[in-house]
């Protein structure tokens, strides 16, 4: 049915209907690019007349239903437009960024912050989320880590389809869902020395192993769209790839939705230097299968000559428009154009209820890295000192890619404690600043360095204090969109601060806010509690009181390894052996001579306020078929005193292989609840398809003998063997 609708629209289009259909503008000015020189007034001229299929940053119920009016009351097709938004996490209701959510392992948590997510943009009018984020990232240096699940595709891709189904529901049309982008395609997180929008010299294997899995899952959960990336792949830009875009995943793959290009992307095959000018732009994007380009302004001024002059078959473009269109079927826009006008749902917004659930999934994302002494949790009566230029911030929590979260709307530490039940005494001191001045997604950040003057009075507090809870980490607009660093230690004058406060009080709990990976290894050395709290979100302040205060015990684990200097990224754990793994008695093996050797804290790390205890697992069979499944048997006991939440985790290693595999990857995951003294048994599945890698030419599991591990991190893992045969 909706096949025949599609193409009763698309036989009846112009050539510069289709065209129009291609164009997406931005509807303000400066959010997430740079303007282009096109005015308003020039735009909504156009949007009369049909030639816009879509339009981003239009925001609010009044706003998109104008721009829908301006659409349908002048247009000849009166085909609805779309509204996109990067709604990355949270529209009004701010959840923990990407990287944070992702260290709950708690799929279902992470689908229903995007449930809620969907829901306040659909009554604000937004149809279309840029989101969920699915590029693999290893290399904490790249700003945009915190948008994404970190360095593990199979992580990834549960994460991925979890967010697909909290946006898009079981069915588009609903209008309280809204439609998901599976972004970027691909390869921008594996972009060189970590600097954004570089080149990526990727590999095929690895491209096919690593970075599309998730992508391969998101179109498979039936994400609506896909948007390109800036970066190129072996000298061949994203947007320009016919081989992703067509033979990967409108052919293998069978995909059925509409791919839109970054911002500017297609015009940016110019300095790509592949394209001589923007019609020569749009004749690659196009033939590549980009079919939507966003604010670039290449489609709209190259396209119409490009089929005149027989140079592009119509064919290509009737492919997007039919991409296009079917999308706009899906949700419902044919049969109401204003199903997202209905300015009455905005009590939607920032509810108890979605505040609520934002503060249990940030509980949740806390990751506890360090607690000797038992510093943790405290005992709620103690004389603390809050110290750190992040202890009262309410904007950073907030993070990047804030959507319509408002400037300093979040709990902060300092407003956490003073919302709990905490009965001591409680000082606060800054001591230093981070971020310097008025911060923007489009400016860049100035970290200060200079003013030591409020250190002097942290110091005094610290010196009466039992306990001392330093906050500590990175500023907002320290990560996110062009915020790449070549340094991810504590920015500015923290280390500064901290050592300052060391020198009188050891009984240090450093909590960081911070969105990657930082490098924090004299912490990890001398302070005896380290919490990773990341950037929370609205409720930031509560969850960490909670998780302070025993209120809820830690469950977190780290999607990403933690270095234990900038000079290791990428950092991951799921590497190849290399031909010379270890050799420590002499210098030629494969390490840093100036740096112990692997990660700080190893991906999947994570401790509790109790202690697990994995018994020997065991194996249903020490072989196993092609078409058959074997089941791993371990069972977890919670050893402490208080009750707990355990990932347990399971990889597989192939220990011969035509090709070299890693030296282990994630193949399951479940999240166990365990009462105190509690034992559970968990089982894995394992088939020959989760053994299958790609070699180059086809996706194969080789018969042989493999490793089986499971355990609480990727460092900690007992191993079986079986055998495929
Ligand atoms: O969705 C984003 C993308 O991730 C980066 N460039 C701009 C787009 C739209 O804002």
């Amino acid at each position: 049915r909706v096949e025949e609708k599609v193409d009763s629209v698309l036989q009846k289009m112009t050539l510069e209907e289709k065209i129009g259909q291609m164009v997406q503008y931005n509807g303000s000015w400066d959010l997430t690019g740079p303007a282009s020189d096109k005015g308003n007034k020039e735009k909504e001229d156009r949007v009369k007349k049909g030639m816009v299929g879509s339009m981003l940053n239009v925001l609010s119920v009044e706003a998109t239903e104008q721009a829908q009016r301006l659409n349908m009351e002048n247009s000849r097709m009166k085909i609805p437009m779309m509204f996109g938004y990067d709604v990355i996490h949270g529209y009004k209701t701010i959840f923990p960024v990407p990287l944070a959510e992702t260290s709950s392992w708690d799929l279902e948590a992470m689908e229903e912050s995007a449930r809620i997510a969907a829901l306040e943009s659909a009554v604000d009018g937004v149809n279309w989320t840029f989101s969920p984020m699915i590029d693999v990232s290893r290399d904490a240096r790249w700003g945009r880590i915190m948008e994404g699940s970190g360095e593990d595709p199979f992580l990834t891709s549960k994460v991925g389809e979890a967010k697909i189904r909290g946006y898009q529901g079981e069915d588009l049309s609903d209008p309280k869902t809204i439609a998901a982008t599976a972004k970027h395609f691909a390869g921008y997180g594996f972009v060189e020395g970590g600097k954004d929008y570089n080149s990526g010299n990727i590999g095929i294997r690895e491209l096919h192993n690593f970075i599309l899995p998730p992508f391969k899952a998101a179109a498979k959960a039936g994400a609506a769209t896909f948007m390109n990336s800036f970066n190129t792949i072996d000298g061949i830009p994203a947007t320009a790839s016919e081989y992703l875009q067509r033979d990967i995943l409108k052919g293998d793959w069978n995909w059925d939705g509409f791919v839109v290009s970054d911002w500017g992307s297609i015009a940016e095959l110019i300095p790509h230097g592949i394209a001589k000018d923007k019609t020569d732009a749009a004749r690659i994007a196009v033939k590549a299968g980009s079919d939507m380009d966003m604010e670039g302004g290449a489609y709209e001024s190259g396209l119409k000559s490009l089929v005149e002059n027989g140079t592009i078959n119509e064919n290509i473009l009737d492919d997007a428009v039919r991409r296009i269109l079917r999308v706009k079927f899906k949700m419902g826009l044919f049969d109401d154009p204003y199903r997202y006008s209905d300015a009455g749902l905005a009590s939607e917004f920032s509810t108890e209820d979605h505040l609520n659930t934002a503060r249990d999934i940030a509980r949740k994302s806390i990751v506890l890295l360090k607690n000797e002494q038992q510093l943790l949790p405290l005992k709620g009566d103690e004389n603390i000192a809050i110290i750190g230029p992040l202890a009262d911030d309410k904007d950073t929590p907030i993070g990047n890619w804030r959507a319509q979260g408002e400037k300093n709307s979040a709990v902060s530490v300092i407003e956490g404690f003073k919302n709990s039940d905490f009965s001591g005494s409680m000082s606060f001191e800054k001591g230093v600043a981070l971020g310097k001045g008025e911060r923007s997604f489009l400016m860049p950040l100035e970290i200060e360095k200079e003013d030591r003057s409020g250190i002097s009075a942290a110091v005094e507090i610290a010196k009466n204090a039992d306990k001392v809870i330093l906050v500590l980490g990175e500023d907002a607009f320290q990560t996110g969109e062009g915020r790449s660093q070549a340094d991810v230690s504590l920015a500015g004058l923290q280390k500064e601060l901290m050592d300052k406060v060391f020198e009188v009080n050891k009984n240090i709990i450093l909590v960081l806010i911070n969105g990657r990976p930082i490098e924090v290894n004299w912490a990890a050395e001398n302070i005896p509690a380290i919490v990773e709290a990341w950037q929370l979100g609205s409720e930031s302040g509560n969850a960490i009181a909670d998780v302070l205060l025993g209120k809820y015990n830690p469950s977190g684990k780290l999607p990403v390894s933690f270095p234990r200097n900038s000079g290791q990224e990428p950092l991951y754990y799921n590497h190849l052996n290399t031909g010379r793994p270890s050799n420590p008695q002499h210098v030629t093996y494969s390490h840093y001579t100036d740096v112990e050797d692997g990660p700080l804290y190893p991906f999947g790390f994570g401790l509790s306020y109790t202690s697990f205890e994995y018994a020997k697992p065991g194996i249903s069979s020490a072989s196993l078929t092609e078409d058959g499944t074997l089941t791993l048997k371990v069972s977890v006991t919670n050893t402490g005193s208080v009750k707990g939440k355990e990932v347990v985790q399971l990889y597989v290693k192939d220990l011969v292989a035509k090709i070299a595999r890693p030296v282990k990857e994630l193949k399951g995951f479940e999240l166990v609840e365990l009462e105190a003294g509690e034992s559970k048994e968990i089982s894995f599945e394992i088939s020959s398809e989760m053994l299958q890698f790609y070699d180059g030419e086809n996706w194969i599991a080789e018969p042989g003998e493999f490793e089986a591990m499971v355990g609480t991190n990727s460092a900690e893992v007992q191993s079986i063997k079986f055998e495929l045969k």
